[in-house]
């Protein structure tokens, strides 16, 4: 990227509904256990969003503390990366830019499910790049427990609705905070992995119910996060001129702790390193990335002068990487 147009984080905010459901609670409804999830997956908890509560409304939120974290509400353009937009039609991010009172700026999804975040940051990176935006809100909101069948204990358990959000603003490429490079990649023959089958244009009804529902293959998907995760974070590496041993924080999509902890091992990455809430909040679609970097601010694991390796995976099939160095930004 060209000195003076780098994208450099600026804010950071999250927002999680407040109603906790654990897995006990879980156990009472499927049958499974808090052992299996626990051990399978990492979770214990996930918070999710009562029937009030839609993709724009956790966008807003998590957008408003991002802002406050910046320091201004001054913002070009605003990159929603959502799967589960409130309307197939429009997208949802002109909306949450309403709610904040963002009147009449540059507003539009990105849909890449689970890595729809890094996309978001890339896509607003080349918004910055190009001179059309000076500041950048980019949010991740997704009520993922909607697409997921009540009664199916392979995806129930691992999903969760949460929102984060930055405020990116144009800078310096060595400046802290400034993103880059990015590596992005998809693989459509794959989409049947993890899949909601009816609803879309395609397919707007079908008689069966399941078909409304997110359909998974999680071991195959499992095998291809670590893979795909893994082989991009080399590359983004490579391309900064960087080793492994400089990443101080590994922030990948909380999809599980085995992924996190099997893509840490095939980089050969040590486990103090990986950054991991999943614990609390479970598989959070678009909005795991930013969460993560909020609780490890939070908890101080993620302090100022960091070098942080952002990689994501999701349905599509997408992944990419990015990598900064962690600015003088606390959660709003
Ligand atoms: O966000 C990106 C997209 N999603 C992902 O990245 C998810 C990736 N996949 C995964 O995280 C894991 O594959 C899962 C957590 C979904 C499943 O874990 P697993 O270790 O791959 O389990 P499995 O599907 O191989 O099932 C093992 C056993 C089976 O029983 P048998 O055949 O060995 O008797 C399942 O029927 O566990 C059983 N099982 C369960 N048992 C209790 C599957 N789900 C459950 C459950 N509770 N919830």
């Amino acid at each position: 990227m060209q000195k003076g147009h780098s994208a450099v984080l600026a804010g950071l905010g999250a927002w999680l509904p407040p109603r906790v459901v654990d897995n006990h609670e879980l156990s009472e409804r499927l049958d499974t256990s808090d052992e299996w999830i626990r051990t399978r997956t990492g979770i214990r908890e996930r918070r999710i969003a009562g029937a009030d509560t839609s993709t724009v409304d956790m966008a807003v939120h998590a957008g408003g503390n991002a802002l406050r974290s910046a320091g201004s509400d001054v913002v070009d353009a605003l990159v929603l990366a959502t799967a589960t937009a409130d309307q197939l039609c429009p997208a949802s991010a002109p909306q949450v830019a309403s709610g904040l009172g963002l009147h009449g700026i540059a507003a539009f999804d990105v849909n890449a499910v689970c890595s729809g975040f890094v996309y978001a940051l890339a896509t607003a990176a080349g918004l910055i790049a190009t001179g059309t935006a000076d500041r950048v809100l980019v949010i991740g909101s997704d009520v993922f427990s909607r697409l997921c069948d009540p009664a199916d204990r392979g995806t129930m358990p691992i999903f969760g609705d949460g929102a984060g959000a930055v405020v990116l603003r144009r800078g310096e490429t060595h400046e802290p905070g400034a993103l880059g490079p990015f590596d992005l990649h998809s693989e459509g023959e794959l989409a049947d992995l993890l899949i909601v089958p009816a609803g879309g244009a395609k397919q707007r009804e079908s008689a069966d119910p399941h078909d409304y529902y997110v359909t998974m293959h999680g071991q195959t998907i499992f095998r291809h996060a670590c893979a795909r995760m893994a082989e991009s974070s080399r590359t983004v590496l490579e391309r900064a001129g960087l080793d492994v041993a400089d990443v101080d924080r590994f922030v990948g999509h909380q999809a599980n702790i085995r992924i996190l902890q099997a893509t840490a091992k095939q980089l050969g990455l040590p486990g103090d390193r990986v950054v991991a809430n999943i614990g609390r909040v479970g598989n959070t679609s678009a909005a795991s990335i930013p969460l993560a970097l909020a609780d490890a601010c939070e908890d101080g694991s993620l302090q100022r002068g960091h070098r942080v390796l952002l990689t994501a995976f999701g349905a599509g099939l997408t992944w990419g990487s990015t990598l900064l160095t962690w600015p003088d930004v606390k959660p709003g």
